[in-house]
């Protein structure tokens, strides 16, 4: 048994991370045994479900969407505020249920909870029932620990850093886009984030590696990837190789796939270079997610991160300048603690010079092992929910301003699928990653085709397939 280890997690070595090979020589013993998966959180851990999935593929389970028919329940978990736990402990609830009546249920948890030593000893204390937790950093030992499931709990969680594996295989949750991992972990420690602790230090994959699975996904018809990180504008500082973010932008772009995506950018590392790249090429698609989390100098320095607001809006220029008709989304937390009505205006004066495309918005959630939770609050719920909504108030009505001027106008879309409300009508994302809705025929799926707007609204715009528009 190997528990999560808060102090453990906060180390950083000097020690290089070491390469290595996933084992996939495990036997298919579950043949006609279903499992359930559910995933929390963000793109980071909807990839790792995928590796997952295929891990418990090869063990020869099949998915069921139904909780009740699973004799597997894994549970993916994010960490990264309170009402993520809640709503994973909310779940554990019906998985208890379920095996009173069904025994031999198995129920595994992973994910960022998992690395939390306060969740862990939560679950040995309180839910016996849970047979198999398992972190961030392993795993790839799922299917070791499913196979060797006793009848007490297993508890493999690793606070060390981790390593980088190569040669992972999985079951891709679509056939047109891709998720890529470039790096791994977060050396940023902001002060309010959880995750340089439940992801571990920050480890990028060799530039060759993370080319050739994008020429890989190329040969294989996707036609767009994303390169994940927590942070992709610091790929390759913790290597010894000398490239950078913008060199893996580029040979990404020359692999020649037709649409490359990133997330999430910080602004501090954000180079001229690296813009440049991204207006350079083609397939380089001109989106940007840059999060602000603040508006207020001072609220950024006890966030630790290492901008100004003046900064932060020299950057915004630089990216809208050289990009041409580039969009940008952002990430804003109001109510840190202590923070004023003028610290928050100065959040609502960025968000009216900027004018971003979309935010996502949320109210502080303390976490425990942060610095920024061990900061007495002042501030009560109720003025930071009030807070919440005037912010959100104005981020919809500039959302909805820069759609509008979209009204009219022809936009490349990679056509993703059907939309599930409304049969006839097809869905996909405009190279500025805006969620678009289309009377078009199902044969464009997996197509990149010209969509003319009809409608705009805040959240999706209507519209309808240019004439002789598909391109391939
Ligand atoms: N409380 C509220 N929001 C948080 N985020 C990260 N940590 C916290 C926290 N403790 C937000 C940040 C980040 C996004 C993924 O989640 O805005 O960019
Ligand atoms: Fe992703 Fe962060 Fe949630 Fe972990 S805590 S799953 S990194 S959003």
């Amino acid at each position: 048994m190997h528990v999560p280890d808060l102090k453990e997690a906060r180390k950083r070595t000097k020690e290089k991370v070491v390469e290595k090979k996933v084992d996939y020589t495990f036997s298919k013993n579950f043949v006609g045994k279903k499992y359930f998966l559910r995933t929390y959180g963000c793109q980071m851990n909807m990839h790792d479900s995928e590796e997952i999935r295929k891990y418990l593929e090869m063990l020869g389970f099949t998915e069921t969407m139904v909780l009740e028919e699973s004799d597997l329940v894994v549970l993916n978990t994010c960490a990264i505020r309170e009402n993520a736990h809640d709503k994973v402990f909310g779940y554990l609830g019906r998985c208890k249920h379920l095996k009173r009546e069904k025994s031999d249920l198995l129920i595994a948890i992973g994910g960022c909870m998992a690395q939390e030593e306060s969740v862990v000893s939560e679950i040995k204390s309180k839910h016996p029932y849970v047979d198999i937790v398992f972190g961030t950093h392993n795993i790839n030992e799922l299917p070791k620990l499913i196979l060797e499931s006793k009848k007490k709990q297993e508890i493999e969680v690793y606070s060390i850093e981790g390593d980088v594996y190569e040669g992972i295989k999985y079951s891709r949750d679509s056939n047109i886009t891709a998720w890529v991992n470039i790096m791994y972990g977060c050396d940023k420690f902001c002060t309010y984030c959880i995750v340089p602790y439940t992801r571990g230090k920050q480890r990028s994959r060799k530039l060759e590696a993370i080319v050739a699975e994008v020429e890989e996904l190329k040969n294989a018809g996707y036609k767009e990837v994303t390169l994940l990180g927590q942070n992709v504008n610091a790929y390759g500082k913790d290597l010894e190789y000398g490239y950078d973010f913008k060199d893996l932008l580029e040979k990404v772009a020359e692999t020649g796939i037709e649409r490359v995506r990133f997330v999430t950018s910080h602004p501090w590392d954000f180079t001229d270079e690296m813009i440049n790249t991204i207006a350079k090429y083609e397939n380089i698609m001109p989106y940007v997610h840059l999060p602000l989390q603040s508006g207020s100098d001072k609220i950024l320095k006890q966030m630790g991160r290492r901008y100004t607001k003046e900064e932060y809006l020299t950057l915004f220029q630089k990216i809208k300048e050289s990009i041409p008709n580039v969009s940008i989304t952002t990430d804003i937390i109001v109510g840190f603690p202590n923070e004023s009505e003028s610290d928050f205006l100065e959040t609502l004066d960025v968000v009216n010079a900027c004018k971003f495309d979309s935010a996502f918005t949320f109210i502080y959630s303390p976490r425990e092992g942060t610095p920024a939770s061990l900061i007495k609050d002042t501030i009560s719920m109720e003025e930071k929910e009030e807070r919440l909504q005037r912010l959100n108030q104005l981020v919809n009505q500039y959302s909805l301003e820069n759609n509008k001027k979209l009204e009219g106008k022809v936009v490349p879309v990679l056509v993703l699928g059907e939309n599930e409300k409304d049969k006839n009508k097809i869905y996909g994302y405009t190279d500025t990653m805006k969620l678009i809705n289309i009377n078009g025929s199902k044969d464009l799926i997996g197509k990149i085709v010209n969509v003319e707007i009809h409608e705009a609204k805040s959240f999706s715009l209507d519209g309808v397939v240019a004439k002789e528009s598909v391109e391939n």
